[in-house]
């Protein structure tokens, strides 16, 4: 099927911008590169090699340091892209007492050039480095305060390596923890993608493709629920495909083969596989760094006939639009995130018929309450949050799915025209 233009958005890295509030703003004077030399170590760079942004020179490592009244509109910001190596990092250096908020406007602006992925407070001439994995106290004392945001491109950050490297080491967390409190949504969130939609069984085994598969455990539910079913999964971390095949095995699904690689490039359909009667992919779009190539891949993997079911986290629900605007430091792929409207328009214009809307997982404050159940309540509310979350998941699905913003994902089912 031709490829047709789609609607998605592009990244226009020339839309950043960083100036002063107004000309008559009060700026003090800024930290200089000497100031910051014990900063520059703490990540590991040495100090002549960071140079201020704007400097000429050969591409590297870059710093700037934005006043405590420094805003994001005005001067173009396009600087970053000229001057930076493809894996160099930035580090924007916010005077004073910002508070989160204000880290969290500076990260929105540069993304989606630039991701943030590690920050250091300084108060006082102390240090703490703040990532996702945690809150690290540095030793030494420090020449300024405020707080440094150091990123790297997104496209490095997402790059295929990074992508490998980063489910490979994660890989037993994203198959859940048996009984641990949260693992019974986790199964249930999977289960409910797995069997949104429903193709009739028949006397040839249908070919199912888990489509990013993690632990495979979309791809798995989708085979128990249709009973008669070659299954194929594949993932770009290897740890993960082995993972897939070991749950398989535990559950039952004996036709089964695992392979490794990205959806940009799949390692089934096209020339590599016969195309697949059923295509799955769950919370997988949002960790690619070229949406169109990815969903011709997808798209190429399918039957004509055939039924595919995607979904993802939902970026405007009420709980993701309130971490953009308080959390300096998010996953890339809360910020890559795409809405049901986006994908759905792509599909649409590569010739996919849309079946059905769906969503899932209610959002803020459910997620938040989940974290204390897990974390402080050994566990007492895990059901009757499950209930909740079930509950709202088939009233919405009811009506047609009108209120997607209430909810953190979404899943839809398409079909590709029969020839
Ligand atoms: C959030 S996990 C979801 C796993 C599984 N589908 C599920 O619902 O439990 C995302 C998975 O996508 C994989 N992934 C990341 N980038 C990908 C890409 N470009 N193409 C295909 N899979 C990718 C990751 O390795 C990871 O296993």
């Amino acid at each position: 099927m031709p490829a047709a233009p789609s609607p998605l958005r592009t990244v226009d890295s020339s839309a950043f911008s960083l100036a002063p509030r107004g000309p008559h703003s009060p700026r003090g004077p800024r930290a200089t590169a000497e100031e910051l030399e014990g900063v520059f170590e703490s990540f590991g760079l040495a100090p002549g090699t960071v140079r201020p942004l704007g400097s000429h020179g050969p591409q590297g490592p870059r710093f700037h340091v934005a006043g405590p009244d420094e805003l994001l509109v005005g001067r173009r910001f396009s600087s970053i892209d000229a001057e930076l190596a493809g894996d160099s990092p930035l580090l924007l250096v916010v005077e004073g007492k910002p508070d989160d908020r204000r880290l969290a406007m500076w990260r929105n602006a540069l993304w989606p050039l630039v991701h943030v992925g590690a920050i250091l407070k300084v108060s006082g001439g102390k240090a703490k480095r703040i990532t996702l994995s945690g809150t690290e106290k540095l030793e030494g004392s420090f020449d300024f305060e405020g707080a440094v945001l150091f990123g790297r491109r997104t496209e490095h950050v997402m790059s295929p390596d990074a992508t490998v490297e980063k489910f490979d080491r994660n890989a037993s967390n994203w198959d859940g923890m048996p009984g641990g409190a949260g693992y019974p949504h986790f199964r249930w969130m999977r289960k409910f993608v797995g069997r949104f939609a429903r193709p009739a069984a028949s006397d040839v085994p249908m070919r199912v493709l888990d489509f990013g598969c993690g632990a495979g455990w979309v791809g798995i539910e989708a085979a128990r629920g249709i009973g008669n079913v070659h299954l194929s999964s594949f993932d770009p971390s290897p740890e993960m495909v082995k993972i897939t095949g070991a749950n398989a095995a535990k559950n039952g699904v004996t036709s089964f083969e695992g392979r490794t690689g990205f959806g940009e490039d799949p390692p089934f359909g096209g020339a590599k596989s016969e195309p697949f009667d059923f295509v799955i992919s769950s919370g997988v779009v949002s960790f690619s760094p070229d949406v169109e190539t990815w969903l011709d891949g997808l798209v190429a993997t399918i039957v004509p006939g055939g039924d595919l079911v995607i979904g993802d986290i939902h970026p405007n629900s009420k709980g993701f639009r309130r971490r953009r605007r308080r959390k300096p430091l998010l996953p890339v792929r809360e910020m890559n995130a795409r809405t049901r409207e986006e994908i759905r328009a792509g599909l649409e214009a590569r010739g996919l018929e849309h079946v059905r809307n769906g969503a899932y997982q209610l959002t803020r404050p459910i997620p938040e309450a989940m974290h204390v159940n897990d974390t402080r309540l050994g566990g007492v509310l895990t059901y009757p949050l499950l209930w909740m979350n079930r509950l709202a998941t088939w009233l919405d699905g009811s009506f047609g799915s009108p209120l997607q913003d209430r909810f953190d994902s979404w899943v839809m089912h398409f079909r590709v025209p029969k020839a």
